[in-house]
């Protein structure tokens, strides 16, 4: 059971969409990310939009110099982007598609349509020591293309999941289960992530080949009412009950 355990990495974007509410300093997100870490995250996932709607440059470069534990630092595939992370160097770079009007990351990357895009950019952030995952749908050929771009690993997009209920909801989770499975026999690690909340954790965390969910607005949102570390640690619980019935 332990060596099969699912990281959990901590999206902290919205302190920071609470904190520009305002414009000031508070809440401050780096401060979120060490609460976290203190709290058992496994990484820090931050989002640096083209916009800057939430996190800024300078979130980025504190958290590199506070916490411990790895950021994957997500981003679109624009050179202003690839510039930071080759410079930055964070522990990930999560490419993920990025539309200025939509209100979060909607869908997954067409990897297949981007080929010819993402094959060099992927070998610039591989050659500067960042471990590469693309957000993807729980596409069988997106993945199989994720593989041949030569990404370290994948994050399956969960939202479809976790936006259906009853027959559909299984039926999504089964594209998930089927996605895992695929990149488990192509040796791609697969990570799972978008909109997970405690009640959606524990079916996806019983697919084995997962090994990181990435959790933000659900966690952040929780932690108004219950502090951030009862969350995560709720959300940990809930993973690990999943992991022992897979
Ligand atoms: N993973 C990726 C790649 C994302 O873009 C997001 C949303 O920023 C998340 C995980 C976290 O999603 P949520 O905030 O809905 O938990």
């Amino acid at each position: 059971m332990s060596e099969n355990k699912i990281r959990l990495g901590v999206n902290i974007d919205h302190v920071a969409t609470v904190r520009n509410a305002r414009g000031g300093f508070h809440p401050d997100p780096v401060r979120a990310a060490l609460l976290a870490e203190k709290a058992g995250a496994d990484g820090i996932t931050a989002h640096l939009r083209e916009d800057r709607r939430h996190i800024k440059d300078s979130d980025i470069e504190r958290l590199m110099q506070s916490i411990s534990i790895p950021l994957n630092f997500e981003m679109a595939a624009t050179e202003e982007m690839l510039n930071i992370a080759t410079r930055l160097k964070p522990a990930s770079a999560c490419i993920v598609p990025e539309k200025r009007e939509e209100l979060t990351t909607e869908g997954g990357l067409d990897v297949i349509g981007g080929y010819d895009h993402l094959k060099p950019f992927i070998a610039k952030l591989t050659q500067a020591g960042v471990s590469v995952s693309l957000f993807i749908d729980p596409d069988l050929k997106q993945i199989q293309a994720s593989k041949d771009l030569g990404a370290d690993k994948i994050e399956l997009h969960t939202g479809s999941y976790v936006d259906a209920s009853g027959e559909n909801q299984l039926a999504e989770l089964e594209r998930l289960r089927a996605g895992a499975r695929l990149s488990g026999e192509i040796d791609l690690e697969v990570h799972a992530g978008h909109g997970l909340d405690y009640d959606t954790v524990a079916a996806v965390a019983e697919i084995p080949e997962f090994t990181e969910f990435n959790i933000g607005h659900f966690l952040i949102g929780e932690a108004i009412f219950t502090g951030l570390e009862a969350s995560i640690a709720h959300m940990r619980t809930l993973m690990n009950k999943g992991r022992e019935n897979c």
